[in-house]
């Protein structure tokens, strides 16, 4: 019975891909892992004061204080077995004075790849910080309580998410009276509601079918052997069957073609140990493994000790042993994912959590009848689109202290394309085109990978970029072809408006220790070598857009679609809020958890405020002075109410999100998730613009010659507090997001903003923030029961702010 129904179901989503009024192309990604009741976010200074940790001088090395703050936390933990290190992307904000110290987990000499601590420390002082470390007792290397587990980690919630998406069915179904095949419009509105259903249960559920016989039948050998292992996560993880049939039609070919080679040099100990391999099917590079371990729940390895089934075996997650086996974290790049997940080292490999990289600007609307084509020109900051004004010639207006350089250098010995000899006593390399120290702008029509060589607009001998965009209705076979003819002005476009976003969020401190993305970094800090590479109409795909964020010092990689919503094509790269949404993805995934984990906002929660964020400031930064409702991705998707749900709004009848929306089965995708967080920062944003006022212009004034920033109408007297509402909230939310830990939820993240105006402002704000946040359910009696990893769990929506207020 439930079988028929999913297979019936999926048999409708099927019928959607072929619907004649808009081709769909969701893009396959996998995000899941379990999650760890023991993490915990603490910013109360009364939760701060341990046993024996005693605030340090004021002056003391923020080094020293962390590490007795992490002794102290860790008392009679600590031994041969169990130990810890202090990660290099550990930085002080020269902003807020606070730094950010990122620890990691070590047991037996292998990392725990989700036990982390981040410590936030000022004065001597730790103001917060999240601890996600493992608390029981260590494995002996020896030991193996995997080969005693028969139960799937994840069964569970299969069982769960199989029976929410035949109740989401049914009732579609009596909905529309029963009537399958529905109608078009039907099947494209219940495709864009269950879509995410069916994606999370893909990810749990779909690897029960594959054959784990194969991998179990064969097993190596050698233990050490990875490649299994890495062939069973490719079979899940591929989007494309006939890879996933040749894997298993002929695994022992491919097993013999991958060759495994370790690191080059010899590492210390204390070091991570990568293997690389070769020859992985539907990956472009070498896939980096290491060995590390994971927390999962107790029971997952010994069934039998729990005799609750169903829906109560959550709490019993509250019993978490390490594993004493090995899990093996990949690395993998692929077209269109770029995974880090971890899998059972020995057999049967399971896959225990997997975040991917990539991240999608949103899920496909539904098409719409095409309205009549307007005619467009230039757009300059804050025209969110073609129908939201006229293109004109703006100036390279980069900020000094951001872009020191300008838009349009790069040093010689950081530059990918460079392959010529220096010339004597230069070291920038001044470009004519779309290429510079924080972008590389340019077509990928192709859809692949390869970059360097892809067509670029050049300037003229004046350094003007100056080319036609006037698209033509055509037939919609050539609707394509009238899109790349202004390619041109496209990707001056995305390099002027990514160019910006790297400049107005270095001002808000996003700068080179936050890591942030620059070929190079002027011996400011962080690693560089990572502009970001701006793809525009991309070939791979339609209507969507999505960022590439790997840990510091690799490049980003954002692709931007055409949208066949309407004819003449709609160009993403045109669309502001989209562009700045998926640069937004780069800044949130470095700033969570440290500069080199891009493993903190993979799914459920965190992963849908990483979505969250990207439209709060993309809808930020396009209002104005008058207050005005703001879709989402409207232009490009030629839609009125945008690619959301709904609008946002302060009105609550045209926007009803609260935290008690997140329990809805529609909202299990990130997308879903990450439009209620926006919509709480859109309240809260409001609320202090009511208290501050409004700023037109988000960019603070430009240093003076001697280095320093004047006021300005910018900042309050003699600080680098913004004076009004919108740039506070800007600020707070970037610093919010440097506070929280990693796997942030709803709750830490709420905190974490409060705590940076505490911080800014000496918490003036607390109550303005708190009654905000508890308009929409995130008051301080706001409680969640049975957390489940896509963001599942029953809420309640929480209106009281603290008793002060
Ligand atoms: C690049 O431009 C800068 C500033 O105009 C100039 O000082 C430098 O010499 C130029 N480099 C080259 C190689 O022309
Ligand atoms: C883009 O501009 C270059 C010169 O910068 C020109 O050679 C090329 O033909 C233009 N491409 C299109 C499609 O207009
Ligand atoms: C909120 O929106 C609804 C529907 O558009 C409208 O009827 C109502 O007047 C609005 N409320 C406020 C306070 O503006
Ligand atoms: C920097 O220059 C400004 C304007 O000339 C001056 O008011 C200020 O005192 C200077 N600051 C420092 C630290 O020299």
């Amino acid at each position: 019975m439930r079988c028929l129904l999913i297979a019936s179901l999926l048999a409708g989503l099927a019928a959607a891909h072929v619907n004649p009024n808009g081709p769909v192309k969701l893009r396959k990604s996998l995000g899941f892992g379990p999650i760890n009741p023991n993490a915990a976010y603490y910013s109360n200074p009364y939760q701060i004061t341990t046993n024996g940790f005693l605030p340090h001088n004021e002056d003391a090395d923020p080094m020293d204080v962390a590490q007795a703050f992490i002794e102290d936390v860790l008392r009679g933990q600590l031994s041969q077995s169990m130990t810890f290190k202090i990660r290099p992307d550990s930085y002080t904000d020269s902003q807020t004075g606070i730094t950010h110290v990122y620890v990691r987990q070590m047991v037996n000499g292998l990392e725990v790849a989700d036990a982390n601590m981040n410590i936030n420390i000022k004065d001597g002082r730790v103001l917060s910080y999240g601890n996600s470390f493992f608390r029981g007792t260590t494995p002996s290397m020896m030991g193996n309580p995997w080969v005693a587990a028969s139960r799937h980690p994840h069964r569970e919630y299969c069982e769960d998410l199989t029976e929410e998406l035949v109740k989401h069915h049914s009732s579609f179904a009596q909905s529309v009276g029963d009537q399958v095949p529905m109608g078009n419009d039907r099947v494209a509105e219940y495709q864009r509601h269950a879509a995410p259903l069916v994606h999370l249960h893909e990810s749990y559920c779909q690897y029960h079918e594959l054959p784990y016989e194969m991998a179990e039948s064969k097993p190596s050998a050698d233990s050490a052997d990875l490649r299994p292992a890495l062939l069973q996560f490719m079979i899940a993880a591929t989007p494309n069957t006939e890879v996933a049939d040749g894997i298993l039609g002929k695994y022992d070919e491919h097993l013999e073609k991958m060759t495994v080679s370790s690191s080059p040099h010899f590492a210390p100990t204390d070091a991570i140990n990568h293997m690389f391999v070769d020859n992985v099917p539907d990956t472009v590079n070498p896939v980096k493994a290491h060995l590390a371990y994971v927390q999962v729940p107790a029971k997952m390895v010994k069934p039998l000790s729990s005799t609750l089934s169903g829906r109560l075996v959550f709490t019993l997650f509250l019993i978490l042993k390490l594993l004493a086996n090995h899990y093996r974290q990949f690395e993998v790049e692929m077209q269109d994912n770029w995974y880090e997940a971890s899998v059972s080292a020995v057999a049967p490999h399971r896959i225990i959590s997997v975040v991917d990289w990539a991240s999608d600007s949103a899920p496909i609307p539904p098409p719409e009848t095409p309205k009549a084509p307007a005619t467009y020109n230039v757009f300059p900051w804050g025209i969110n689109d073609p129908q939201d004004g006229e293109r004109s010639i703006m100036k390279e207006n980069f900020d000094s202290l951001a872009s020191p350089i300008g838009w349009h250098s790069l040093p010689y010995e950081n530059d990918p394309s460079w392959n010529g000899l220096k010339p004597k006593g230069e070291f920038y390399r001044n470009t004519t085109t779309t290429w510079g120290n924080n972008v590389f702008a340019q077509e990928n029509w192709e859809g692949q990978n390869s970059y360097l060589t892809n067509l670029r607009p050049e300037a003229d001998k004046d350094m003007a970029f100056d080319f036609k965009y006037k698209p033509k209705d055509t037939d919609k076979g050539d609707a394509k072809d009238e899109a790349y003819s202004y390619i041109n002005a496209t990707v001056s476009q995305l390099f002027y408006t990514s160019n910006l976003v790297h400049d107005l969020y270095y001002r808000y401190g996003f700068d080179e220790v936050a890591g942030n993305f620059q070929q190079h970094n002027f011996d400011r800090g962080g690693r560089e070598g990572d502009a970001v590479i701006a793809n525009a109409q991309d070939g791979s795909g339609f209507n969507n857009a999505n960022f590439m964020t790997p840990p510091d010092g690799q490049n980003g990689r954002m692709r931007m679609y055409l949208w066949n919503t309407a004819i003449p094509y709609r160009d993403g790269d045109f669309e502001a809020g989209i562009v700045i949404h998926e640069l937004s993805h780069g800044l949130s995934t470095r700033l969570t958890g440290g500069p080199l984990n891009s493993g903190c906002l993979g799914w459920g929660e965190s992963g849908g405020m990483g979505e969250g964020w990207g439209d709060f400031l993309a809808t930020t930064i396009r209002s104005t002075k008058k207050y005005s409702d703001y879709p989402m991705g409207a232009w490009a998707a030629n839609r009125e109410t945008g690619i959301r749900n709904y609008p946002y709004s302060l009105n609550d009848t045209i926007n009803p999100s609260t935290y008690k929306t997140l329990d809805k089965p529609g909202y299990w995708g990130v997308h879903a998730i990450g439009e209620v967080w926006a919509e709480m920062l859109w309240i809260v944003s409001q609320r202090l613009i009511a208290e501050h006022g409004f700023r037109e212009d988000l960019f603070p004034p430009l240093p003076l010659e001697n280095g320093t920033v004047p006021e300005g109408d910018f900042y309050r007297p003699s600080t680098v507090i913004p004076k009004h509402g919108n740039t506070l909230s800007v600020q707070l939310v970037l610093n919010g997001m440097k506070l929280q830990p990693c796997q942030p939820s709803f709750f830490d993240a709420r905190d974490a903003i409060i705590l940076a105006d505490e911080q800014l402002t000496g918490g003036e704000n607390f109550c303005t923030l708190w009654k905000a946040f508890s308009e929409r359910g995130l008051g301080t009696d706001a409680t969640i029961i049975g957390r489940t990893p896509w963001g599942g769990g029953v809420r309640t929506d929480g209106f009281a702010a603290p008793a002060k207020c």
